[in-house]
């Protein structure tokens, strides 16, 4: 995968965090590499912000580890280092309450010295962000002037004034109407182009689906998947194929047992339940399969060398990545994840 060759930056391993006997973030492990957009998907209660905070060092984990690369070591978070080892990122955790009497100018070059950007620097950087989050005529004017959407993006500068390389953005989008939801994607994506990697929780599916290069999905503070868009998306898929035949007999009962036959050996599946189905509503043949393309090829060769007339073949995509979605955070338990989450540090 093509991700796999890029230098992990922050590794959260088996990260827990109990208040009192309730678990809010529960065993929790993610690598996050370099130049991506990474987005923690969950309800809201999940545990995302509790994670975010772990890694902010807001909040001690009850059991686990905080990993960062500095210097090209990666180092463990503790208390002694945390101010060195958090320089270099960014975070939006809690949205700063800004004074309604101060300006963007004011308060944005109190952060860059209080960050130790270099002074001289600080006018032309606040003057950059500004145009970027597209906030350019209201350098001098009072935030109490400003709509939500606007200090939402005010937030937004702020956290990365010091020009971090890895931005922790909670649920950035809150609070803002379609549009501005949509600019702070284009935004983010433009920091990614830039050579920024971002962390970002979100609780909506379609908000992140587009900009993330992984989702990692938590639900009751454990992550149920942590995977690619496009794998996240196959495992969405419907795993049924639906065949139609050119003619069909009085009794399909020997055709299910010629395809089960022919079928079987190629699905990829393990013995057991039954394989073809008949649906008599719309007198296709479903076939249960594993998804993969190269199945689907095989499965049509074999019925066209066994002289089978085949009219349609076709996999419906009637689930939807909001459905899987959907169904990871309705379940209470878990399904096993972490497939990309355990490659450790390099
Ligand atoms: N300081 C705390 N003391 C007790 N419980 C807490 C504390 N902070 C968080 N929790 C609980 O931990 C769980 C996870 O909270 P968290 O804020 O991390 O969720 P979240 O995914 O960010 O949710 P949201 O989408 O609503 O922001 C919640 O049930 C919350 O009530
Ligand atoms: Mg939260």
């Amino acid at each position: 995968m093509k991700n796999n060759n890029k230098e992990t930056i922050i590794n959260l391993r088996n990260l827990t965090k109990n208040f009192g006997d309730f678990t809010a973030v529960d065993n929790l492990s993610l690598d996050i590499k370099k130049g991506e957009i990474i987005s923690l998907l969950g309800p809201n209660g999940a545990g995302k912000t509790t994670t975010m905070k772990m890694i902010a060092r807001l909040l001690k984990p009850t059991e686990g580890e905080v990993w960062i690369k500095e210097n090209g070591n990666m180092r463990l978070l503790n208390n002694r280092n945390k101010d060195a080892l958090l320089d270099r990122i960014g975070f939006l955790i809690e949205n700063p309450t800004f004074y309604d009497h101060m300006t963007p100018k004011q308060i944005l070059t109190y952060f860059a010295t209080l960050k130790g950007y270099p002074r001289k620097k600080i006018p032309k950087r606040i003057e950059e962000l500004m145009a970027l989050v597209d906030l350019s005529d209201w350098i001098d004017k009072k935030i109490g002037t400003f709509s939500k959407g606007m200090k939402q993006r005010l937030g937004l500068v702020s956290s990365m004034i010091h020009d971090p390389d890895f931005l922790v953005l909670d649920e950035p989008q809150t609070g803002l109407d379609p549009k501005g939801r949509k600019e702070i994607r284009a935004i983010l994506v433009d920091l990614k182009n830039a050579g920024k990697t971002i962390f970002l929780s979100s609780h909506l599916l379609y908000e992140v689906s587009e900009i993330s290069d992984r989702i990692a999905i938590i639900n009751r503070g454990k992550l149920v998947a942590f995977d690619t868009m496009e794998n996240l998306e196959g495992q969405a898929k419907d795993l049924r194929l639906q065949i139609q035949l050119a003619e069909l007999p009085e009794d399909v009962t020997q055709i299910i047992i010629d395809l089960e036959t022919i079928i079987r050996p190629l699905t990829g599946l393990n013995k057991g339940d039954k394989i073809v189905e008949f649906n008599r509503v719309t007198s296709t043949f479903e076939v249960k399969f594993d998804g993969k393309i190269q199945t689907q090829k095989n499965i049509l060769k074999e019925l066209i060398r066994n002289d089978i007339d085949v009219m349609d073949f076709s996999v419906p995509r009637t689930n939807t990545l909001e459905d899987l979605y959907i169904k990871l955070v309705t379940e209470v338990v878990a399904v096993e994840p972490l497939k990309e989450a355990s490659t450790g540090v390099n």
